[in-house]
């Protein structure tokens, strides 16, 4: 597998700081036992986390049934997720935190909020009883549209509170795929705002929501947070104000005794077809899976101030900005906006006035900074800062060091954790206390999952031969299928290898078994972190009135890890140009939004297929990449196209 061969020869090791390594909530003692506990039994490792780190009503019958590709964990198990996030911080010997910020939320425009445990909680009673109002039970989806407001937190927790199952949508996704999510889901309530303050300026969300909302027959009721005060329109008792209901509902609910297995959450995440896969997480191990990851990895304590800067509409922003820190009684830190707005400094800006401990970011992120200029983060005091963490995609070496010099002070340990939206949670970390790092890597396995990287027949890869990224034994937070399709979870995750789940990562391990990730090996590209399916671009585009035929690959971008390159064929009388590109990078933001918004597109009279019709993409990205094509080219229709398409005379 050359393709996946590591080119990577970075050889510096960062042991473990020892003042760090002392106060650590997982010492290398800790560690080494459950890293022993874990690989003999990951079940009883799991069963001893489940009990340590979070309060059942009653306890479970059976650890794991596992019928593969289909697991259940800790089995009869009943609890309730907004009463591990809020109800245990308030009683016992843990009441002193009443009065604890739960969250710190700061505005772009400046404004902020925060909110005691006490209150969060009164908070998310409140709205499960408006959603109750609104007919909402046990089971029913709720489709959350929203920005990053506390608002977002607080109707995940309501809706954890009753069993109601949330579908969080990414506030930067068009109406059509906001349609597509909620009529997948079935969800029976909306929950929105007029907007959210992005570089500047209001953008308007519930617009998109009325959008979608003309051929969604299941949505019956919609709720609005008004947040920025521009003019929206409300449907007559279809649309209802949040401010209106909170008045009048009662800030009493007890929190439903669900089951282990209770569907937690749906979020959709892109695929290999055009169609976005729901993945659907349940309750229990979801919830032993981020408390434990968030505890040991992020080493979380109650004087810290823990800042997760993902949207809470992926994954990361689920289980690390809400679920995880919350669960474990830690602050929390909420930003609505972008990181330059109104400056290029406002997240240092924001570390210093709120006094940051642990910072969590995607390397995209990170080389955006760099190139900014290492005058802004050193105009503010960031000496708060202990822990970093990195995630979303493979940091490159550079980015790391300069993270951990500029940010860090040269004093902070860094986290690259790899994980997925269908891992839940973290999969493969250093422990800062315990694990020398190098910067690239990921280390090793967390204690009691077992990852490994296996080649074509399923043997595992030799260094420095790379291979698939794999997982041999379920964990906690695995996803449990996805909603509605098990033949496609099936085939998805575990048909390459039996009975072992597919993550579509290429890897390789070096010498002391640590893990490289080295990207997808699919046809997804991971922009700026996010995952955006080659096909689902694809569709947007076909299904533009003079586009004959498109293909999608990624190109290398020093910023955002990827960017989408188009090759499209135009229909008879469109004509190629500027205008038809500018039309089409508007007609992908309508049909998915902005992050799929191909960087270039490129016209051509034919793509390059073999002779059976397929389109060759390994020619395409090199072709994007500006590279010359590599490898076997026989197979090729026409040899005239692959010229054509680089531009040059040779054929
Ligand atoms: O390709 C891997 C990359 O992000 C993918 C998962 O994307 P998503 O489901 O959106 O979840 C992102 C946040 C958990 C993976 O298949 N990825 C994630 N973390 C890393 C990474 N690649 C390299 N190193 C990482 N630390």
């Amino acid at each position: 597998m050359p393709e996946i061969k590591s080119l990577l020869k970075e050889e510096r090791v960062f042991e473990p700081d020892a003042a760090f390594a002392r106060q650590a909530n997982w010492n290398k003692k800790t560690v080494a036992e459950y890293r022993k506990l874990g690989a003999t039994s990951p079940k009883r490792f799991w069963a001893k986390m489940a009990r340590e780190n979070v309060s059942w009503f009653s306890p479970w019958k059976k650890v794991l049934d596992w019928k593969p590709p289909f697991a259940k964990w800790f089995v009869g198990g009943k609890l309730n997720v907004s009463y591990n996030c809020l109800d245990r911080h308030l009683e016992g010997e843990n009441a002193w935190r009443r009065n604890k910020a739960a969250i710190i939320w700061e505005g772009e425009p400046g404004d902020s909020r925060v909110i005691t445990y006490a209150e969060l909680h009164r908070e998310v009673c409140r709205f499960a009883n408006v959603m109750k109002g609104l007919g909402i039970k046990k089971g029913d989806r709720v489709a959350l549209y929203m920005p990053m407001i506390p608002e977002l937190a607080i109707a995940m927790l309501a809706c954890t509170r009753i069993g109601a199952t949330h579908s969080i949508v990414f506030g930067g996704f068009s109406a059509e795929a906001l349609r597509d999510r909620i009529n997948d889901a079935g969800a029976k309530l909306v929950v929105t705002a007029d907007g959210g303050f992005r570089k500047g300026e209001a953008f308007p969300l519930k617009p998109a929501v009325d959008e979608a909302c003309k051929k969604t027959p299941c949505v019956e009721n919609m709720v609005v947070v008004q947040r920025c005060g521009n003019r929206v329109s409300m449907k007559r008792r279809r649309d209802h104000w949040w401010h209106e209901l909170m008045a009048e509902a009662s800030p009493s609910c007890p929190p439903a005794k669900l089951d282990a297995e209770h569907p937690l959450f749906i979020l959709y995440t892109s695929g290999t077809t055009g169609k976005p896969k729901g993945i659907l997480h349940t309750t229990g191990g979801y919830l032993t899976h981020v408390t434990t990851t968030a505890k040991a990895i992020f080493d979380l304590k109650d004087s810290d101030v823990f800042w997760c800067t993902a949207d809470i509409g992926w994954i990361t922003g689920h289980s690390y900005v809400v679920y995880g820190p919350l669960s474990n009684g830690a602050t929390t830190v909420m930003y609505e906006g972008t990181p330059t707005s109104p400056g290029p400094d406002r997240w240092w800006a924001l570390i210093e006035k709120w006094g940051v401990n642990i910072l969590y970011t995607a390397p995209t992120a990170i080389r955006t900074f760099i190139r900014l200029g290492d005058e802004h983060p050193k105009s503010h005091d960031l000496s708060s800062l202990r822990l970093l963490g990195s995630v979303g995609e493979p940091i490159n070496p550079e980015a790391w060091i300069w993270y951990h010099r500029v940010i860090g002070g040269g004093r902070c340990p860094i986290v690259d954790t790899w994980w997925q939206t269908e891992t839940g949670g973290i999969m493969i970390t250093p422990l800062p206390g315990a694990v020398a790092t190098k910067p690239g890597s990921a280390t090793l396995p967390f204690p009691g999952i077992h990852a490994e990287v296996l080649d074509q027949e399923g043997r595992p890869a030799k260094a420095p031969n790379g291979g698939f990224l794999v997982l041999q034994h379920p964990w906690p937070g695995m996803l449990r299928g996805i909603w509605g399709d098990p033949k496609r979870y099936r085939e998805q995750y575990w048909s390459q290898y039996p009975d072992t789940y597919f993550a579509g990562d290429g890897a390789h391990r070096d010498r002391r078994g640590y893990f490289w990730v080295m990207g997808r090996i699919d046809d997804e590209m991971n922009i700026s972190g996010h995952r955006i399916g080659t096909m689902e671009v694809e569709s947007a585009l076909v299904s533009h009135r003079d586009v004959a035929e498109a293909a999608v690959v990624g190109r290398p971008d020093a910023i955002t890890g990827t960017a989408i390159v188009a090759f499209v064929t135009q229909k008879g009388g469109a004509k190629a140009g500027d205008a038809l590109a500018a039309a089409l990078r508007s007609h992908v933001t309508k049909q998915i939004g902005a992050i799929a918004r191909p960087a270039d597109i490129r016209f051509t009279d034919a793509l390059p297929k073999t002779r059976s019709g397929k389109i060759m993409r390994r020619l395409l990205r090199d072709v994007a990449a500006g590279k010359k094509t590599a490898g076997d080219t026989s197979t090729l229709e026409d040899l005239n196209v692959l010229a054509a398409l680089r531009g040059d005379d040779e054929s």
